[in-house]
């Protein structure tokens, strides 16, 4: 079973090649990805109409090389996933109706992947764990810990009630003067930062549910920025240390709390999985690695090329609902706004 997957929700360009692999895993035949990230850097983020012509420039070019990369044909593939959403409603049509163009002309299934449900997914493509696992998805756009049950079935136990994480690194970024994508520049200043220099608020922390908040951090830090500015490079380098440690603490704190409800909807983890761009962070991983080993779990995360937004993840999506025949028709709808999981509550 091969399987084509498209992204265009956001920011890259991406097609990919996906088929079953050994141990449950998936094997990435190709993944070609193009970042717009050139063509918007000068605004300090995604420009929605810049982005949605990037990838209607580039988009049929990537799926021959994806095909030619794997050595197929477009006949040869058994389905076509395409993200149908969330995201920039310009380019998830894009995607969308190339998808279906592909499918109606090659005769294939349609399988319209929710691009969350795929980050949520790809642990099973690199890794093959079974469900249920514990997920944090973190990403630009969203901040969610997700009890993973099973294709299709996911129980929402906690999100962000303002930013999200990547979009709390990139407006951090931003504010320092460093470039975009906010998260790797905050990363890379933070090595040689001193993260004790400045008190910044651990927001959330104690809190019953596993939610999260992050504009008072950055607020508070914006404070900290204006006393002392203007700032040298060692301020910069300080800032960051004591964000990316602050927003470690929540993470393990928020983390505490969706273990503990996570065994009331699903019951024993078999992991704790981490996905999104966010997930690309060392600091993060490291707080992560340490937290599910005193649980007894395993840490999967993926490989930093597949943390970030890709075809590979939608295609192993597609095939994950195509063997359990989920298609999809032409009817399928493009989606600016689409949840994935269901809130706790309603579990
Ligand atoms: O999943 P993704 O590629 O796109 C979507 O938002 O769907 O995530 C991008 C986000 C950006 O906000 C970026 O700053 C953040 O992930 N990010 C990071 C790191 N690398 C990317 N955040 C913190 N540390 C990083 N190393
Ligand atoms: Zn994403």
């Amino acid at each position: 079973m091969n399987v084509l997957g498209i992204e265009t929700t956001c920011d890259e360009t991406a097609a990919a090649v996906v088929c079953p692999g050994e141990g449950g895993r998936g094997r990435i035949l190709s993944n070609e990805v193009l970042s717009q990230i050139a063509e918007h850097a000068a605004y300090g983020g995604v420009v929605p109409e810049i982005a949605a012509r990037a990838h209607v420039e580039v988009l049929d070019r990537l799926i021959v090389r994806a095909l030619d990369g794997a050595g197929l044909r477009l006949s040869d593939v058994d389905g076509i996933a395409v993200a149908a959403g969330p995201g920039l409603i310009g380019g998830v049509l894009i995607g969308l109706v190339t998808a279906k163009t592909l499918s109606l002309v090659a005769r294939k299934p349609l399988i319209a992947v929710n691009h969350l449900e795929a980050h949520a997914l790809t642990a099973r493509l690199t890794d093959g764990i079974g469900f249920p696992y514990l997920l944090l998805l973190a990403s630009g756009g969203h901040t969610q810990l997700v009890a993973v049950k099973g294709v299709g079935d996911y129980v929402r136990l906690g999100t962000t009630i303002d930013d999200a994480i990547g979009e709390a690194f990139d407006k951090v970024a931003k504010l320092l003067g460093l470039g975009y994508p906010g998260g790797p520049e905050v990363e890379r200043m933070a090595e040689s930062g001193d993260p004790e220099r400045f008190a910044l608020p651990r927001p959330m922390l104690g809190r019953r549910e596993a939610n999260f908040s992050l504009s008072g951090l950055k607020t508070a830090l914006r404070i900290e920025a204006e006393k002392i500015a203007p700032l040298s490079s060692v301020d910069v380098a300080d800032l960051c240390a004591g964000f990316q440690a602050a927003v470690v603490d929540v993470i393990v704190d928020r983390l505490r709390v969706a273990m503990r409800d996570f065994t009331d909807v699903a019951g024993h983890p078999t992991a704790l999985v981490a996905a999104g761009g966010v997930a690309a962070n060392g600091a993060i991983r490291r707080a992560l690695t340490t937290q599910a080993g005193e649980a007894g779990l395993a840490f999967v995360a993926p490989p930093l090329a597949l943390c970030g937004d890709n075809g590979a993840m939608i295609a192993w999506a597609g095939i994950e609902r195509l063997r359990l025949g989920l298609v999809d028709d032409l009817t399928a709808p493009a989606r600016a706004r689409w949840p994935f999981a269901e809130p706790v509550a309603a579990a």
